[in-house]
């Protein structure tokens, strides 16, 4: 790795890696997550220009056990607030010597201009950007999905809301495609879709109730209601009515089946407090896999990096 701005385009041998060394970081017998000094002397920069509770803090807690030291700039009390540009904001933290920049924004393809404006030691990781990517979830997602079934290939996942605004979908998908799912459905009204979504080798569903049937893994989504237009959204009752995920459509599904969201949940709203408290629900367990998984991307992102940079000094 050197950037990680994606699931998109990477093999199934860099998806197994991420997911294999992940699991090397948990202790199994502790069942916690060891502190290694794989960062030890590197400096992570946590730039998050949108709001976050999971994936700020299992960054920060992922690059504190890698042993890194950790700056978590508060973009509401920078100097963007003063009309600082991105570009003078990201020039001003590598001139700290910052060796990695994780970068959550609005703006879809932040994370990519990110890495072709930073000096080449510097390692960009995406913690989301607009409705475009966010690979970082996508892969404690698939960590947590072959903890509890072992292989992707018998599976059938279905993923449930609001596609259209969903990043977490996209990564979910190129994700789930890559490591071999059987099949991945995704549900929602078509209002919440986007056009044509079946070219990402997925099959749709806008009745829940047909689109449940005997899934293995539900992912449910939150309404991404900062991404719509207020006349667009829509009735939280309603959506709840026809995709929230009750314990009665949940009875639709494998016997089997594991209960995923990416957090924020809005109850009531996507999902019934029952399932997401329940015996399926993966909910929390996803939130405990993101530290093992930002832990794997951010030292293979460095070890290629410092590969890269070393390999560059030789040849000087
Ligand atoms: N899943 C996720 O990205 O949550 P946060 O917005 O809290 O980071």
């Amino acid at each position: 790795l050197k950037h990680f701005l994606t699931t998109e385009g990477l093999s199934r041998e860099m998806l197994t890696e991420i997911l294999d060394t992940a699991d090397s970081f948990v202790d199994m017998s502790a069942q916690q997550v060891k502190k290694v000094p794989l960062l030890r002397g590197k400096t992570v920069v946590n730039l998050f220009f949108e709001a976050s509770t999971r994936t700020a803090s299992t960054f920060e807690l992922a690059a504190k056990r890698l042993s890194a030291d950790v700056l978590n700039l508060n973009i509401k009390t920078s100097s963007t607030s003063k009309g600082e540009t991105l570009k003078d904001t990201l020039m001003t933290m590598e001139a700290m010597h910052s060796d990695m920049f994780v970068v959550r924004h609005s703006d879809s393809g932040a994370a990519h201009y990110i890495a072709s404006n930073v000096t080449p030691h510097v390692a960009v990781i995406n913690a989301g950007d607009g409705r475009h990517a966010h690979p970082t979830q996508a892969m404690l997602d698939m960590l947590t999905i072959r903890q509890h079934k072992g292989a992707f290939e018998p599976l059938t996942v279905a993923i449930v809301g609001d596609i259209l605004h969903s990043r977490v979908a996209r990564s979910q998908i190129h994700a789930l495609r890559t490591l071999g799912a059987k099949e991945i459905r995704v549900i929602a009204p078509t209002t919440l879709l986007p056009r044509h979504i079946e070219a990402l080798g997925v099959t749709v569903y806008t009745d829940m109730l047909q689109g449940l049937k005997d899934v293995d893994v539900v992912m449910m989504l939150r309404l991404q209601k900062e991404r719509m237009q207020s006349a667009l959204l829509p009735s939280e009752s309603e959506f709840y009515n026809l995709y929230g995920l009750t314990e009665e459509k949940l009875k639709l599904t494998h016997p089997d089946s594991i209960v995923m969201h990416p957090g924020p949940i809005n109850r009531g709203v996507e999902i019934e407090t029952s399932v997401a408290d329940g015996p399926k629900s993966m909910i929390l367990k996803q939130v405990t896999n993101g530290i093992a998984v930002r832990m794997a991307v951010m030292s293979m992102a460095m070890g290629g990096q410092m590969t890269e940079h070393q390999a560059e000094r030789g040849s000087e």
